[in-house]
């Protein structure tokens, strides 16, 4: 039984490229997903060129336009549950490289419909700066982690882990782009996992048939 492509919502707010690798999965039937809307909290920025390049409506609304982080990102629930309005409780907010916290509110419209994808292996260096974390640690592997999204600051239940050697030298920015690449793989192919029901989340946890959530390690 062939079904609808996934509906999804991306929040951005920098350079785009996890969106990039969504949008290029898609492109590639890799992924069987359907972009709706961008929504960036950040004007002129290259996500929303790439999301633009790609035939994907486009909102800008800033944080800095609304009273309260509430009022914010109850606009976001509205653009979001607009983008969605046809699909009747299907559809995936994804949050690449979007850079502030959601409230409750936004949550609770959206339950456990909120993914997002973090430069670390978490729970260790949550929050900003995650691989310069990492290499102030001392960590031989660190990596990147798709997971569902609370009011927490990467907090979420763990869907998948993709791991990255931290080489001997590495810089902030050397250690980023070798996580960023790994990121470009995992998010496609967790969404893709969500998008055939590989991956399906019940009641918060995540059920897995036939994939493994340690992506790219051999199994002992
Ligand atoms: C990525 O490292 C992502 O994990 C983090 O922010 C970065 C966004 O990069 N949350 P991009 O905007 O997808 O290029």
């Amino acid at each position: 039984m062939s079904r609808a492509p996934l509906p999804l919502v991306v929040f951005v707010s920098g350079s785009g490229s996890n969106l990039q690798a969504i949008l290029d999965a898609i492109a590639d039937g890799r992924l069987d997903a359907e972009v709706r809307l961008v929504v960036s909290n950040k004007p002129g920025v290259r996500a929303l060129e790439r999301a633009a390049a790609a035939g994907v409506p486009t909102r800008v609304r800033s944080h800095r336009d609304f009273p309260s982080r509430e009022a914010f990102d109850e606009e976001l629930a509205k653009l979001a549950r607009d983008a969605f309005a046809s699909d009747a409780g299907r559809g995936l907010v994804v949050l690449a490289g979007f850079m502030r916290l959601l409230t409750k509110g936004f949550l609770d419209a959206f339950p456990h419909r909120v993914v997002n994808i973090h430069p670390a292996l978490l729970p260790s260096f949550p929050g900003t700066r995650a691989q310069q974390q990492a290499l102030d640690y001392g960590v031989a592997i660190t990596g990147c982690t798709v997971h569902l999204v609370d009011a927490g600051t990467d907090t979420g239940r763990v869907l998948a882990q993709a791991a990255v050697p931290v080489l001997p030298g590495d810089t902030e920015q050397a250690l980023s782009a070798r996580v960023l690449r790994r990121e470009h793989e995992l998010l496609p192919l967790v969404l893709q996992w969500l998008a055939t029901g590989r991956l399906r989340v019940v009641q918060g946890r995540p059920l897995y048939d036939g994939v493994t959530p340690a992506v790219g390690v051999e199994p002992a």
